[in-house]
């Protein structure tokens, strides 16, 4: 049988393209060589939420005697007991896919899957020994974290001294002492877990902030609020030498080492299109990430890349929304990728999410714009469920007063982001968004309250 499409990877991209495809009624295989849900349920956003909630009841245990008027005494936290529960979600939620993939008619390979060319009946993929003849090729083949050439970190991560976010979730017992090698996303998350429950965290990062290119005035509270817990930040210093948990690292003072239980390479992450055969077909790549236009078209006719396969933005939902446009582009819509609003989460305690702009992006994009800050202490819901709490939120304006950019420091900032990301997406003025009616007492009225000033 020939296919109208086939996918590559059962991520959050793979699996959203294959259901939608199947309720348009397209017949679709889709192939996962590990598990369904990818990177995203098996091992990054899901684990790692879950790890973080039991680290922040933990804390809020921990509080102190009066603690919003909650005494507790003898609070615990056992790692292991974490990360089965952990386990046992990340269960429910893979077969949760696997039940959405029935739903929708799609036939799931569990096997990996390569490339063996294309000719007038369609592109030709064999997995087990199989194979398979689709229409169109949907690949969604994902990330897979950067091992950078360190002298030791590859013999490191061989030996399990130095672990990814694969080996790191899987810890049963929590190092007394860890190193964290980068201050990006998954850094921050795992410092803040360890934190929590007792391990001694260093990060060390070779920018001179923490967050990567979120808010750099929110990344500098946040780097503040986490010193004072006891996290150790070492800006501008470069990892040199990796032998076994040692570090040897670089800063402008000079070498020294870090000694430690178990580092975390965090340092990014690269496409996943080594030994797939894509070369077969032609398919043109920069870096090992598939280039694509806004309908995630590739440069060989009939074959879509999404995800963090292409590269542009290596997240869950912009997985989801690109493969939701690939299949409407093969239904024949018109559908395009924006990539102005996706919002942008660190889901630390508290959290710092953002979307569209940043001072710094639109000032070297040479935007005319202005920034409206207001801190969340205006809002009644955050004092009373924010103890201690100091966040804000910050708005970029541009000239014709249309939001183009947003972000806040504090909770639960990443179920507000949306909202902000729709009013960027549609292109609203401060006037059109103070006509929405927000519910009280709730965080997100700041937000209202800061556009509201806005409109004379
Ligand atoms: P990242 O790109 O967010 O951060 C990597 C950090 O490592 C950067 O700050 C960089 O300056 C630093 N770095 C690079 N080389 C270094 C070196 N040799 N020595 C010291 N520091 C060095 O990458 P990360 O945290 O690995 O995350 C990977 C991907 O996963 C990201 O694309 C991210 O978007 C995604 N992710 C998203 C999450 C979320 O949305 N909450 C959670 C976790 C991951």
């Amino acid at each position: 049988m020939v296919y109208d499409v086939l996918v590559i990877g059962g991520g959050p991209g793979g699996y959203r393209a294959a259901e939608r495809a199947g309720h348009k009624g397209m017949s679709v295989c889709l192939f996962e060589g590990r598990s369904l849900g990818g990177v995203c349920l098996n091992e990054g956003c899901v684990p790692t939420k879950t790890l973080l909630y039991s680290a922040k009841i933990f804390d809020y245990a921990n509080g102190g005697g009066d603690h919003y008027g909650v005494t507790t005494t003898g609070a615990k936290i056992d790692h292991a007991k974490v990360v089965a529960r952990k386990d046992k979600v990340v269960k429910m939620l893979v077969s949760g896919v696997a039940m959405q993939m029935k739903g929708a008619k799609v036939n799931v390979v569990k096997a990996q899957a390569t490339v063996v060319g294309k000719d007038a009946n369609g592109i030709t993929v064999e997995a087990n020994g199989e194979k398979y003849v689709g229409k169109k090729l949907i690949i969604a083949s994902g990330s897979v974290a950067a091992v950078p050439p360190i002298p030791g970190l590859k013999e490191a991560v061989a030996s399990g001294d130095a672990l990814t976010n694969r080996e790191i979730l899987a810890l049963t017992e929590a190092p007394k002492k860890l190193i964290v090698l980068g201050g990006g996303v998954i850094g921050l998350e795992m410092a803040s877990y360890f934190n929590s429950i007792g391990t001694e965290v260093v990060v060390v990062e070779m920018m001179d902030r923490i967050g990567g290119p979120t808010d750099k005035e929110m990344s500098e509270m946040l780097r503040g609020i986490y010193e004072k817990r006891g996290v150790k930040f070492m800006l501008k210093t470069k990892a040199v030498a990796v032998n076994g948990a040692t570090l040897d690292v670089e800063d402008a003072n000079g070498k020294s080492t870090l000694k430690a239980d178990k580092i975390l390479v965090a340092i990014g992450r690269r496409a996943n299109t080594a030994n797939m055969g894509f070369e077969n077909i032609g398919l043109y790549m920069e870096r090992g990430a598939i280039q694509t236009d806004d309908q995630m078209k590739t440069n060989v006719s009939d074959v879509y890349a999404i995800g963090d396969a292409n590269g542009k933005s290596m997240l869950a939902h912009t997985a989801y929304r690109e493969g939701e446009v690939a299949v409407n582009v093969i239904a024949g819509e018109n559908d395009r990728m924006d990539y102005s609003a996706i919002p942008a989460v660190i889901y630390t305690n508290p959290e710092i999410s953002s979307v569209g702009e940043t001072e710094e992006t639109a000032a070297q994009k040479g935007l005319k714009f202005r920034v409206v800050k207001m801190p969340l202490m205006f809002s009644g819901r955050y004092i009373a469920e924010n103890e201690g709490g100091n966040g804000f939120v910050k708005m970029i304006l541009d000239s014709d007063d249309i939001l183009i950019g947003a972000a806040i420091i504090g909770n639960p900032g990443s179920e507000m982001i949306f909202g902000l990301a729709m009013a960027i997406t549609r292109k609203l003025t401060c006037a059109e968004i103070a006509k929405v009616v927000f519910p009280h007492p709730t965080v997100g009225e700041v937000f209202r309250d800061a556009v509201l000033e806005q409109v004379k």
